[in-house]
């Protein structure tokens, strides 16, 4: 892969967000450019950017978009501004939470900032002067852009630790897209088939299609062809027989939302390739940035499971393959319990059962001292 080669999957402009339209891939390779929050809106909510990192990372610049567009005229006005976008940026989905954390982190950051507020946040601040927004407007920025930059450190530490981890396997499985289109960085679930391939280890990568919108199929096979890594893209029913055939050696996945014990949300089919892989005896692992937990969340039980429109099952291609009179479910996510997880790579290292406890430490371990943000 020719790293001066590649389109960021999404990029700061100046003025605008920059995005790969990846509604559009393998297709043709589209860039958008998101300019207003309504298109911002419209991008996440119809996976035009998506990938539980890369959510955050755009959701945070979106915040930059909205304020450019609305040109509050004082800080008052610029602070209703974005407690309205926390909502209508940071709930456009709803399962994975580095989505709601970046839009959280950038806003208190950016409004936490005693310059323009004063020491006590309930500062009566209609004093702002359009000087004040703009300080404002660089602080969001500078912290939005610090998400991405973290992102992309922490997507280069989990493909360092999953080499390592998957050192002994050569045929490995994946679900749904966890590499660079998902991130703002190399992947998560991914870097580890980019170390493995950029240390001379041999790799054949099995990417599940990822029914209904094809993110395995269209996402996962683009980008790890574009970077020359051998994959084969296999039917979501079909993955379940190769495990069990001993035809694969690990699975390895992303995740949207990782509860306080281990418990996993991740795109819809995950939970089956987590039981064949216990079943077959091989490892499954479990590859997200110490963002993508969310501690507030005891369990699986409490991780809300986005449903979305019937439409993307009955139709494919264009065309409508069910009966115009049938039904259709469309859960995007389910939750592998954590006792099917092997280990759980992260930028704070590779944490293994029992999983409240090593998750508890890894984000002590990663918490600066003395701050609450990287945390939910
Ligand atoms: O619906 P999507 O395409 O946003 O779902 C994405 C996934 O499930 C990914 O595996 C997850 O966000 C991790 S991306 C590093």
């Amino acid at each position: 892969m020719d790293a001066a080669a590649i389109t960021p999957t999404l990029r700061w402009t100046g003025d605008s967000i920059e995005i790969i339209d990846q509604t559009r891939l393998p297709a043709e390779l589209v860039l958008l450019d998101v300019r207003d929050v309504a298109s911002a809106v419209d991008a996440i909510e119809r996976l035009a950017i998506r990938g539980a990192p890369a959510l955050g990372a755009f959701g945070a610049l979106a915040l930059v978009v909205g304020l450019d567009e609305a040109q509050p005229d004082s800080l008052d006005a610029a602070r209703e501004l974005l407690e309205r976008l926390r909502h209508e940026i940071g709930d456009a989905r709803p399962t994975a939470v580095n989505l709601r954390w970046a839009v959280d982190r950038t806003i208190d950051a950016a409004l936490a900032a005693p310059e323009l507020f004063g020491a006590s946040t309930n500062v009566d601040s209609n004093s702002g002067s359009a000087g004040s927004v703009d300080e404002l407007r660089r602080r969001l920025l500078e912290e939005a852009l610090a998400i991405g930059a973290e992102d992309a450190r922490a997507c280069a530490e989990i493909g360092r630790l999953g080499r390592e981890v998957l050192a002994e396997a050569t045929v490995i499985a994946t679900h749904c897209n966890a590499g660079r289109l998902a991130t703002a960085g190399i992947g998560t679930a991914l870097a580890a088939f980019y170390a493995k391939a950029a240390a001379g280890e041999p790799v054949r990568v099995l990417a599940a299609e990822s029914r209904p919108l094809l993110q395995g199929a269209r996402l996962t096979a683009w980008e790890l062809a574009d970077a020359g890594i051998d994959v084969s893209v296999v039917p979501d029913g079909a993955m379940a027989s190769l495990i069990a055939g001993g035809e694969v050696d690990a699975v390895i996945v992303g995740a949207d939302r990782i509860a306080a014990n281990g418990d996993t949300a991740n795109k819809v089919g995950t939970l089956a390739h987590a039981l064949a892989a216990a079943d077959a005896g091989i490892g499954f692992y479990v590859a997200a940035p110490t963002t993508t937990i969310d501690a507030a969340v005891p369990s699986g039980d409490g991780i809300v499971i986005e449903q979305r429109s019937p439409d993307e099952v009955h139709h494919a291609g264009g065309q409508r393959l069910t009966p115009e009179d049938a039904k259709a479910v469309n859960p995007a996510f389910d939750v592998t319990p954590a006792r099917l997880i092997t280990a759980i790579i992260t930028d704070a290292g590779v944490l293994r059962p029992p999983y409240g406890e090593s998750i508890a430490q890894a984000l002590a371990e990663a918490e600066p001292a003395g701050s609450e943000a990287g945390r939910c």
